[in-house]
Formats: C-alpha cells, structure tokens, sequence
C-alpha cells in the first residue's frame, strides 16, 4: 500500500516543521553557549603598573629635586627639609609636564607659563592649584617606593604617604 500525494504532502510539511523548530533549538544552545564561554573566558582589564623602587634615601641629597623617574614614570623626587616626596609632573592648568630649573628653585610649564615652588605651590601663570604628590614609602630594607596610582592634593600632604619624613633629620 503506498501513501496518497495528499499525505506525502502533508508529512513533508510536519518534517520542514520540525527541521525548523531543532534549527531554532540548536541556534539557542549554541547562542547560550557562546555567552557562557565569554563569560568564563573574559579577560580581567589590563591595568598599568603604578608602582615603582626609586633606589634609597641616600640616593637623594638634601635640598635637591631629581628629575631621574620623569621620562619613565612622570615624577620628581624632592628632598627637602628632611623630607623626601614624589611630585607628579602633570601641570594642574591643562596637564603639560612641567620641568625643574634649579637656578631658579622652581617648576615651570612650557606650555602656558605657570610657576611651582619646590613643595609645587602654584605662586605664577593660570595653574589653578599645586601639583600633586605620589605615594611614597620605605619596605623593610629600606629602599624608596613610589606609587603615581596614589595621590595627594595639598589637603592631604600632612597624610603619610604624601612625604617620607627621614629620621635622621627629624630632630
Ligand atoms: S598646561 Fe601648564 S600652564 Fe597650561
């Protein structure tokens, strides 16, 4: 006995039917499956370091300002009145870095003229406030440690971080 045209027609249609509903099936478990992976597989943001040894104290003479981190990490070491601290050379007008001219004891920025003082105070030019300080510490050997990730605006300079006081020279 063979099937009529009539139901050769009709299972053909209910096969087309249900090809459609697995594709759809398969589309939605693959589609599921690619969000897991990327889930599972998602990279963790890159971060820069921030942290950088700056040798030792003694590398630092009183009443000097060391432009040697300034290409490789944009910060000048300062060791005044037994105090050792990291500025950050980012101008707080429009973010030029400012360089040290030591015959003038002062920060200047090429770009539009603002002035710093050692502590780099704004005292000249449109600067609106003092440049800031990075994070400096001594680990358990003794070497210097700056971290540019940690800052300090000058209402926070009496914060630890923001200056190394140097017992030596405290008293
Ligand atoms: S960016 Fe430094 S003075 Fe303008």
């Amino acid at each position: 006995m063979t099937d009529s045209p009539k139901r050769h027609h009709l299972w053909g249609r209910r096969d087309f039917l249900t090809a459609i509903g697995w594709t759809a099936i398969a589309g939605s478990l693959l589609a599921g499956t690619a969000a897991f992976g990327r889930l599972l597989f998602r990279r963790a943001p890159v971060e820069a370091p921030t942290l950088f040894r700056a040798g030792r104290p003694a590398d630092y003479a009183p009443g000097t300002v060391s432009d040697r981190f300034l290409k490789t990490w944009r910060v000048f070491i300062v060791h005044e009145k037994g105090s050792l601290y990291a500025i950050f050379g980012k101008c707080t007008h429009l973010g030029c870095t400012p360089r040290w001219y030591s015959r003038e004891s002062k920060f200047k920025c090429p770009c539009h003229g603002s002035g710093f003082d050692t502590a780099g105070v704004n005292f000249e030019g449109p600067a609106p406030r003092p440049l800031e300080r990075a994070r400096v510490w001594l680990d358990d050997a003794g070497d210097l440690w700056v971290d540019v990730g940690q800052r300090y605006e000058r209402d926070r300079w009496s914060q630890p971080g923001a200056a190394l006081v140097l017992a030596k020279e405290r008293a």
